[in-house]
């Protein structure tokens, strides 16, 4: 049996900057992972560009069923300490709309600096390596894959979620926290396009964008893109709706925020007919469908005003119920996992196993759409990095 002092298992983003942290305080780090490529979500992550963080992060961003638990180590470890990091390594970025900021040297890049900090911390590497067995010693654990045996004092768990399990998402985690005893948030898959029955669906509209609306559910809000796709609703609004979503509750769109249905129509041709008159305010397409579904195309003037107000309901208050969701194989992230209650918010720690340390995603921590879910895997990991 060999011996170490941290022996974290996921070398994804909350894995690698934990091991840099860690590293960098001199401590002996093993890095474990089971993929063979190295952090294949960062690679895929902002369409290759890698949206790293986010300038409007705050803990009101995130879903817990603690709300305040993710406060510490957002506080400790910041977008700007990320983006300091990566000017250190001359990596440059751009901001996208609501503070959402990518590399310009695309993903592959902040995989190589973070490997650079890895390494120069010192930390093994062990890439292809499914983890066999894990046992509780009485000063630590006892890690052992099929090629060699671990003996460490903090046992760090980065192993994510269950999204995308084609490029390696595992419950390990979640199996792991259960046998320590620690409570699991039953998980969904979150940020993921939603689906209808086929009779509910708008197949002849597929592909629309509808560049500005709002998804409410609930007492929660998004405003941004919808998308109409053969299977139901996708788009940065609905993403995000997606996440605070429960099965059997409706979903209320309004495609034509901030403008009266009134207005649109006061503003056009009356002789002109209906659906062109929408279309100035919504895409062409949208605008015949739902016209076609009041009858005939005719002029403006000759709709009453009843028909009208039906346009309004339809337009700026659709309520749709989801049949579900594209499940993990589309969805960003997952919702829940290990218990906050469990886990001291200051260090990352299970408070009823010394030692034992749950980092990033597996945690019952999600984020927005935008940045957020990676600066959570930067913070929480540069907290336990800093404890282990
Ligand atoms: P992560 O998934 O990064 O790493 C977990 C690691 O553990 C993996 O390397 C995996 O192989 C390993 N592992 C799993 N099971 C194991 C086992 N049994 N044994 C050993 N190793 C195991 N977020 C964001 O903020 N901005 C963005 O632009 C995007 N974009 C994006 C696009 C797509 C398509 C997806 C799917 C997700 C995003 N995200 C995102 C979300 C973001 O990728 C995610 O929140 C973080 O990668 C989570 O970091 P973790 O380190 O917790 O898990």
């Amino acid at each position: 049996m060999q011996t170490t002092d941290i022996v974290i298992i996921g070398a994804g983003a909350a894995g690698m900057l934990c091991a840099a942290t860690a590293g960098a305080r001199g401590r002996k780090v093993v890095l474990i992972d089971h993929a063979a490529k190295l952090a294949e979500k960062i690679r895929i992550s902002g369409g290759g560009r890698c949206n790293f963080t986010n300038l409007q992060v705050r803990p009101e961003c995130y879903l817990s069923a603690n709300p305040h638990y993710c406060k510490s180590a957002l506080a400790r470890y910041t977008a700007q300490d990320f983006i300091k990091l990566m000017a250190r390594h001359g990596l440059t970025y751009h901001e996208k709309t609501l503070g959402q900021l990518f590399c310009d040297q695309g993903s592959g890049a902040i995989i190589q600096m973070l490997k650079a900090e890895v390494d120069a911390g010192g930390a093994l590497w062990r890439m292809h390596t499914p983890i066999e067995q894990i046992e509780r010693l009485d000063d630590g654990f006892m890690v052992r894959t099929a090629a060699e045996t671990w003996r460490c004092a903090s046992l760090v768990i980065a192993s994510g979620g269950l999204s995308i399990p084609q490029i390696g998402a595992s419950a390990f985690g979640y199996e792991l926290a259960r046998r320590f005893g620690l409570e699991i948030v039953p998980t969904a898959p979150a940020l993921v396009p939603l689906t209808f029955q086929p009779q509910d669906l708008w197949s002849e509209l597929a592909g629309v964008a509808v560049p500005d609306a709002t998804a409410t559910c609930g007492r929660t809000r998004f405003r941004e893109a919808v998308l109409l796709t053969h299977k139901g609703l996708s788009g940065p609004a609905i993403l995000q709706i997606s996440s605070y979503w429960q099965p059997g509750q409706p979903i209320s769109i309004d495609l034509l925020p901030d403008r009266a249905i009134t207005e649109v129509l006061a503003a056009g041709n009356r002789d002109a007919l209906l659906a062109n008159v929408l279309a100035d305010a919504i895409p062409k397409r949208l605008a015949h469908a739902v016209v076609a579904a009041l009858g005939e195309n005719r002029p403006l003037k000759q709709y009453p005003a009843k028909t009208l107000h039906q346009l309004e309901e339809r337009l700026k208050r659709w309520q749709v119920v989801p049949s579900g969701t594209e499940g993990y194989r589309k969805a960003e992230v997952t919702r829940g996992g290990v218990a906050t209650s469990a886990l001291d918010s200051r260090t990352m720690q299970a408070k009823t196993v010394p030692g034992l340390f749950f980092i990033g995603e597996v945690v019952d921590v999600t984020g927005w759409l935008g940045g957020y879910n990676f600066q959570w895997a930067w913070s929480s990991g540069h907290v336990a990095g800093s404890h282990a």
